[in-house]
């Protein structure tokens, strides 16, 4: 856990205006960033279809979205949001920072989509009204926020009695990312630096954040070890020897270690 000084709204926000995530699978330094290319180029890796379960979840979801207003937190380059687009959800796309955003907007023009609103906003005080919305979509953030219980707070604040909170994911412990961050001092995540925040929770951490919802899913996610982008020392053995060891455990067993939790919650 990185020290309290870390531990602050304007670190988190200047980190992820200098590392919005997609830039770092960009080789080629002569793709304009923001152009088609750019976004063709980045789309295998930061299309919510890389992972199974996320793709079924848009895809429970979306219908019962249709025509209803969805708002999406933490959107990065908007590919979940244009996913929810598609299928005729009205959404409000929304990030920390203003280069999420630009390309946020960009990414769904490119896609002869329009969102109702794609803007800056801090999940820990979002200018919403109370009500507002009929489902929240966060997918692979809230753990980098710093207040994981008060972002749970203000989507209930900002949901309709009866709206969707879909949360994917937690990051859970014990994990072997957890074991990971921890004994390793980083957790490698991504290409250059890790998140200033990365929280991880228990079980029953995660579910005392949704009070006032009945929670209709819950289940864990990726049982396995992913391969890093870091380069280094640290990274090799992780490559090397931690993965191919790690990934011969038996599914049976891996799974005690699975470091995503996903809830789908009802606000009541
Ligand atoms: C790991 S990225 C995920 C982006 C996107 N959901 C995706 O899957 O590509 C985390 C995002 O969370 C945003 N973020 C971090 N803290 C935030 C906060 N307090 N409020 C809103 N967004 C925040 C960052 O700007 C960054 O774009």
């Amino acid at each position: 856990m990185p020290s309290d000084n870390k531990r602050n709204i304007d670190t988190v926000r200047h980190y992820w205006q200098t590392h919005t995530l997609g830039k770092q699978f960009v080789f080629d330094q002569e793709l304009e960033v923001g152009s088609k290319e750019f976004f063709d180029h980045i789309r295998p890796w930061m299309t919510p279809y890389r992972f199974k379960e996320i793709r079924d979840r848009i895809e429970r979801e979306a219908p019962k979205l249709k025509g209803r207003r969805l708002l999406e937190i933490e959107c990065g380059m908007g590919f979940d949001s244009i996913e929810f687009l598609k299928r005729g959800v009205h959404v409000v796309s929304t990030d920390l920072t203003p280069a999420a955003v630009e390309l946020a907007k960009r990414n769904i023009e490119l896609n002869n989509m329009k969102a109702e609103d794609v803007r800056v906003e801090n999940v820990l005080s979002l200018s919403f009204e109370d009500n507002s919305f009929d489902a929240v979509w966060a997918c692979g953030v809230l753990h980098h926020t710093g207040d994981t219980p008060k972002a749970i707070k203000e989507i209930r604040r900002v949901l309709k009695p009866g709206g969707r909170a879909v949360i994917s994911h937690f990051y859970r412990k014990p994990s072997w990312m957890y074991y990971l961050s921890r004994f390793g001092r980083e957790n490698i995540e991504f290409k250059d630096e890790d998140a200033p925040i990365t929280d991880f929770f228990t079980e029953k951490e995660i579910f005392s954040m949704f009070e006032g919802f009945k929670i209709e899913e819950a289940v864990q996610e990726h049982y396995r070890v992913l391969p890093t982008a870091r380069k280094g020392y640290k990274a090799n053995i992780y490559t090397w020897i931690f993965l191919p060891l790690y990934n011969l455990l038996p599914e049976s067993l891996a799974k005690h270690f699975a470091y995503k939790f996903s809830v789908t919650a009802i606000k009541i």
